[in-house]
């Protein structure tokens, strides 16, 4: 990767998601630095904790989130402790927007940041609007005059999901903040395009020339997305509760990773074409009307059960939820992409949380021969063809055939053609975060989301939960923890005469 000095303003900085993830992912991106005096950290908080007694704290998060063998040893996180600066302010104080410019400047001075600036907004959605008005105000949203080294600089801003709640907080969020930044300056994330396999689905697609005429309703009898998690809400109870498992998994990971697998090839590899291809799968997707609501999509919420040998408390009785709340920790979905690639063949999406492992899946099913020769007995043990995209744990491609049993029969079965990401690369995969960031930048904005894909991602979403909200509660379905979740998303499947496949 080229890199660019800068300062990186982390706001929410003493929050989880801050201390968890992208601290450490920071300290790594440092680490393997060319340059990593040229790169700064200021965290923008509202605790009076000063240089010291931040980088105290972040070297304590350090040491609990990272893996006890981490690349990253006891001198490296020293070393990555004194690229750390606090800038201590509310949200909504003006001074304290004055002040982190004239500390901007005093790092681009002292430190060689270049004028380059990173505003990193790791902070519950509710504020954003806030801080990027402060920004605008204060004039940081643009390069400084002076940054010491005569070079054009640049000045970015990454926001966290969930970004809005809806198609009217987005689109006002968008609107908020596109009077303040250019498009180009924003980088929405979502983690799940920094991931290897999310975006290998684009290499597997069009690098190969055996799959692009398989790739549509002539010869895909359905797709599956399974996003499965076997850890529950893990603390994260009050933003759980105003999100469920539509806003917090399907609106942005499966909604990208089926935009990939759907879109059309794009003229090239510049973000621009990729992510008008995206967005054309989505605004391909048509609203749900409340009776297909009602037909198509099933909600669930996690009772008392066990997992591992272990019992976990059902949902209502989690910490900071409340014992009448109706909020789906399950959700499965049947969608149709209304072009002419994929008019008719439905994707089932299904994501809960506490169901029986980690896995995230796209399950592609073939259509049956057009002329079958075996009789039903030869074939007992033969599936469809299923190529399986195996986008975490065991990254991986299956693909699932046919095969003539050795012996006089003529029985055929299926067998599996298997190729795994570790034994065929032999090496760990790059944390998605570590990529992302990296990719800002240097201004590479392909892997982050468009204003155009978040609003037509909430149109979709939008018209579900519309519906829901109007729903007998008694339609959230309970299912044991540990288990593939409630019945009625098995019917949903099997009334087309289809079933899930579990990773
Ligand atoms: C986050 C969700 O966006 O993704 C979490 O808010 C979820 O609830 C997580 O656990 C899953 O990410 P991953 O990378 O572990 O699949």
């Amino acid at each position: 990767h080229e890199t660019n000095p800068c300062a990186i303003v982390l706001f929410g900085a003493t929050g989880d998601l801050a201390q968890r993830k992208i601290l450490p992912t920071l300290a790594h991106l440092i680490h393997d630095h060319p340059q990593p005096e040229t790169i700064c950290i200021v965290a923008f908080a509202r605790r009076p904790l000063g240089d010291e007694g931040w980088r105290a704290m972040v070297l304590e998060s350090l040491d609990k989130y990272m893996a006890a063998d981490d690349k990253l040893d006891d001198k490296g996180k020293q070393a990555f402790a004194q690229r750390l600066f606090y800038c201590q302010s509310n949200f909504d104080e003006d001074a304290g927007y004055q002040r982190l410019g004239q500390l901007l400047d005093t790092l681009d001075k002292e430190q060689h940041t270049g004028g380059n600036r990173l505003f990193y907004l790791a902070t519950p959605p509710d504020t954003d609007a806030e801080i990027i008005e402060h920004l605008g105000k204060a004039g940081l949203a643009q390069p400084p005059k002076q940054n010491g080294n005569g070079k054009k600089s640049w000045v970015r801003i990454i926001t966290e999901k969930p970004f809005g709640h809806d198609l009217a907080s987005a689109r006002s969020l968008n609107a908020q903040i596109g009077k303040v930044f250019h498009e180009d300056q924003i980088f929405r994330i979502d983690h799940y395009m920094g991931k290897e396999t999310v975006q290998n689905i684009v290499a597997f697609r069009f690098a190969n020339s055996i799959m692009e005429p398989l790739w549509n309703q002539k010869y895909i009898d359905h797709i599956q997305i399974t996003v499965a998690e076997s850890l529950g809400i893990e603390n994260r109870a009050e933003y759980y509760e105003t999100s469920g498992a539509i806003k917090d998994i399907v609106q942005n990971h499966v909604m990208q990773i089926l935009s990939l697998i759907a879109m059309e090839a794009p003229a090239d590899f510049s973000a621009n074409d990729i992510r008008d291809e995206k967005v054309k799968v989505l605004r391909a997707i048509c609203a749900l009307t409340p009776e297909q609501v009602q037909e198509r999509t099933v909600r669930g919420q996690y009772v008392a059960g066990e997992q591992d040998g272990k019992h976990v408390v059902g949902y209502k009785e989690e910490k900071g939820v409340s014992p009448q709340s109706t909020t789906e920790t399950y959700v499965a979905l049947k969608l149709f992409i209304e072009n002419w690639r994929w008019a008719d063949v439905p994707v089932y999406i299904r994501t809960g949380k506490h169901l029986p492992k980690r896995s995230t899946e796209v399950m592609v099913q073939f259509k049956r021969v057009p002329h079958q020769l075996y009789k039903p007995e030869q074939m007992k043990d033969l599936q469809p063809n299923r190529l399986i995209l195996r986008i975490q744990p065991d990254e991986g491609i299956d693909l699932k055939i046919g095969a003539k049993v050795p012996g006089a029969a003529n029985d055929l079965a299926t067998i599996d053609l298997n190729a795994s990401y570790k034994t065929v690369f032999g090496i760990e995969l790059p944390e998605a975060y570590e990529r992302l960031i990296a990719d800002c930048i240097v201004g590479d904005s392909t892997l982050f989301i468009r204003r155009d894909e978040i609003e037509e991602s909430w149109r979709i979403i939008d018209s579900i939960t519309d519906t829901w909200k109007k729903m007998d509660p008694n339609t959230v379905y309970p299912y044991a923890a540990g288990t593939w979740g409630p019945e009625e998303a098995d019917k949903l499947i099997q009334r087309d005469g289809r079933d899930w496949v579990n990773p």
